[in-house]
C-alpha cells in the first residue's frame, strides 16, 4: 500500500506498548531486552504517524503502577528513555515535532529532566505531529488533577464535562480517535481515561516488539472504514414520523403510533 492512497480521518491516536516482557521471555531473554527492542519499534511509529500526517500520537510509556516493577527493568527504562530522546532529537527538530512527557518525571534521573524540559522547550512551536509519552502517568490521577486545578481557581463552582477538558495535563491533545493495545489483553489499564470516551478500540495480539508499521498501516485503514456516530445514529437511520416499521396482526404500525 502506497502512502499516498491511505486516507484516514484518525486526528489522535494513542498507544498500550505491551507485551515486551513475553516476548523477551518467549526468547529466553531477561524482559528488559524486550523494551530495549520496542523502544526501535517506537521510532518507526513516530516515524510513520508523522508521515501519515496523524496530529497527535501519544505513548504510554511509563505508568504510574510501573513504579512497583524491579528497580533493574525501571532503571532500564529511564535509561531508555534518555537514549531515545538523545538519538531522536535531531529528527523531531528537522520534522517540526512537537514532543511533550505527560505525567510525573519528578523521580527520573535530573539529568534525563533537564533533557526532557529542553526538548520540550526547543518543539514549543512546532507544528506538526504532537507527540506525548505518558511516563509516570496515570488516568485517574489525571482525572484527580484536573478537578483539583479546576476548584482551585474557581472556588465554590460546579465542574463540568468541558471544565474537565480543559484542565487535563495537556487539554490541546484532545480526545483520543483510536486506541491501540499490543501484546493480547483487551484493557485500558489507567491510560487516558477522559479521553479514549468515544475512542475506537484495537486490540492486537502482535507483542510490542514485533509491531510494525505495516500493521499500523493496516489498523488505521480498517479504523478509518468504521462509522462512528458518538452516541448519535447513522444519518440514513433517521426516520420520518410516517414511515411504516412494522406490521403486525394486519395492522400497520408508524413511528408515530409508537
Ligand atoms: C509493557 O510491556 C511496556 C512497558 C511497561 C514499557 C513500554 C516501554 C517501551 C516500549 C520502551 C521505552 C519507551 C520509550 C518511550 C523510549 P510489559 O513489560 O508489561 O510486557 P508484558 O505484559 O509482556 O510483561
Amino acid at each position: 500500500m502506497s502512502l499516498e492512497n491511505l486516507q484516514h480521518n484518525i486526528n489522535h491516536v494513542a498507544i498500550i506498548m505491551d507485551g515486551n516482557g513475553r516476548w523477551a521471555k518467549m526468547r529466553s531473554h531477561p524482559r528488559v531486552w524486550g523494551h530495549v527492542r520496542g523502544t526501535s519499534v517506537v521510532s518507526d511509529i513516530v516515524q510513520e504517524a508523522d508521515d501519515l500526517k496523524i496530529k497527535s500520537l501519544t505513548m504510554y510509556a511509563f505508568s504510574s503502577e510501573n513504579w512497583s516493577r524491579p528497580q533493574t527493568e525501571v532503571r532500564v527504562l529511564f535509561n531508555l528513555l534518555y537514549k531515545f530522546l538523545r538519538k531522536e532529537r535531531e529528527r523531531i527538530l528537522k520534522n517540526n515535532i512537537r514532543f511533550r512527557i505527560m505525567g510525573d518525571v519528578t523521580n527520573l534521573p535530573v539529568q534525563t529532566q533537564t533533557l526532557i524540559s529542553q526538548l520540550e522547550q526547543e518543539t514549543f512551536y512546532n507544528t506538526g505531529l504532537n507527540l506525548t509519552f505518558a511516563f509516570g502517568y496515570g488516568g485517574r490521577a489525571e482525572i484527580a488533577f484536573a478537578i483539583n486545578k479546576f476548584i482551585a481557581e474557581n472556588p465554590g463552582k460546579k465542574i463540568t464535562d468541558e471544565d474537565l477538558s480543559s484542565n487535563l495535563m495537556i487539554p490541546e491533545l484532545g480526545d483520543v480517535d483510536l486506541l491501540i493495545r499490543t501484546g493480547g489483553d483487551h484493557r485500558v489499564s489507567n491510560f487516558m481515561l477522559w479521553q479514549i470516551a468515544y475512542a475506537e478500540m484495537f486490540f492486537t495480539d502482535t507483542k510490542w516488539p514485533d509491531f510494525t508499521v505495516t500493521e499500523f498501516r493496516y489498523i488505521i485503514e480498517q479504523i478509518s472504514k468504521r462509522e462512528r456516530r458518538f452516541g448519535a445514529i447513522s444519518a440514513t437511520d433517521n426516520l420520518a414520523s410516517n414511515i411504516i416499521i412494522a406490521r403486525e396482526n394486519q395492522k400497520i404500525i408508524r413511528v408515530q403510533d409508537v
